[in-house]
């Protein structure tokens, strides 16, 4: 299958990417390093995982030594939530810039379709009394859009994009939209697949990059560190017994073969790992092809919404936003 989706800006994004949300940041400059090595040119991160610093210590380097061109790297970041007002674009993108050292990225997203009201240093968002988190209202993303077009003028994001919107969401950006929005990053794996809203992107040629493609294990420890938030039910898609059967079937790994499940169907993948040996094994994925029954199969595992891990209910009354995008879980 292909190494690269076409985005509707003509860019070429490599369709295996290096997740790095969760990463800590004493791994983070191995894994980045490992990864470039093991042939990735395509990394995803944003203002809040902070690791961008890290990641732009490693592609410095690369570049200085002659060891990669800027042109040949794929470099996707995200505008924090508590930065989503027009007035904030410049200032978060510049500063995204500065930590990786670059001038320019490929893509820069909208990290998620709700608002949170920031803190006083400018670099968190605001919590109420309570613990909630403040929720802005009045902001009007389609105005904060009008800024990342303007950004891409300048020269400084080459494409730009949404996360974590729902459809009617990625609708409502694109029709107003003078640059089309090329990409939506959304949570998405065998038990979460996303149908209606991968239709409803395909017919905007809006691409579509699955984040925690392997479910996320491990992930549950981070959020009880980070949030004190418990996530029930953590699944193991990985041990799924028709999971199990494909990887022996075609002597590949789980993970290869959930990889391969979403790539074969043009779902841009950035799978998050710190070891060495599972990043070259997450883009590993060249030398064979599901077949069309094994993808069926494959495609029965999902579980529609309630396959949905990560629903942003670790923060703190988000679901009484306006724009919060996951309604069918309240009901
Ligand atoms: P590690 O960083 O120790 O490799 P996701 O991308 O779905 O969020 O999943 C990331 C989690 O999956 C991380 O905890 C990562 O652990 C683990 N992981 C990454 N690649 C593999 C793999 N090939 N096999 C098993 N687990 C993996």
């Amino acid at each position: 299958s292909k190494t690269t989706v076409t985005l509707s800006n003509g860019a070429e994004m490599p369709i295996v990417g290096l997740g790095t949300w969760r990463a800590q940041p004493e791994e983070i400059e191995n894994a980045v390093q490992a990864a470039l090595e093991s042939g990735y040119r395509h990394i995803d991160t944003a203002f809040n995982y902070n690791t961008e610093e890290y990641i732009g210590n490693v592609l410095s380097k690369w570049i200085e030594l002659g060891k990669i061109k800027r042109e040949e790297l794929f470099i996707t970041t995200k505008l924090p939530n508590f930065g989503n007002r027009p007035q904030d674009v410049d200032k978060f993108l510049k500063l995204s810039l500065e930590r990786l050292k670059l001038d320019y990225v490929d893509l820069y997203l909208i990290h998620m379709p709700f608002s949170f009201h920031c803190n006083d240093a400018g670099n968190a968002p605001l919590k109420n009394e309570d613990g909630s988190f403040s929720l802005d209202t009045e902001n009007n993303i389609l105005e904060t859009w009008k800024e990342l077009e303007g950004q891409v003028k300048n020269g400084l994001t080459k494409a730009i994009g949404l996360s974590n919107f729902n459809s009617e969401q990625v609708q409502r950006i694109h029709k107003a939209a003078e640059i089309k929005p090329v990409v939506n990053q959304v949570e998405l794996h065998a038990y979460l697949q996303q149908k209606e809203l991968r239709e409803a992107c395909k017919i905007l040629d809006v691409a579509v990059t699955a984040f925690s493609p392997l479910g996320s294990p491990g992930a549950n420890t981070h959020f009880q560190n980070k949030y004190n938030y418990s996530l029930n039910d953590f699944p193991d898609i990985l041990g799924h017994p028709v999971v199990k059967e494909l990887s022996e079937k075609y002597k590949k790994l789980p993970a290869q073969i959930l990889l391969k499940h979403l790539i074969q169907q043009d779902v841009i993948v950035i799978p998050k790992s710190s070891n060495p040996e599972r990043i070259k094994a997450n883009i590993d994925l060249f030398d064979f092809e599901l077949s069309p029954d094994d993808l069926e199969k494959l495609n029965a595992l999902d579980k529609n919404e309630d396959g949905r891990i990560f629903d942003f209910m670790f923060f703190k009354g988000v679901e009484k936003h306006p724009e919060y995008p996951f309604k069918a879980r309240l009901k």
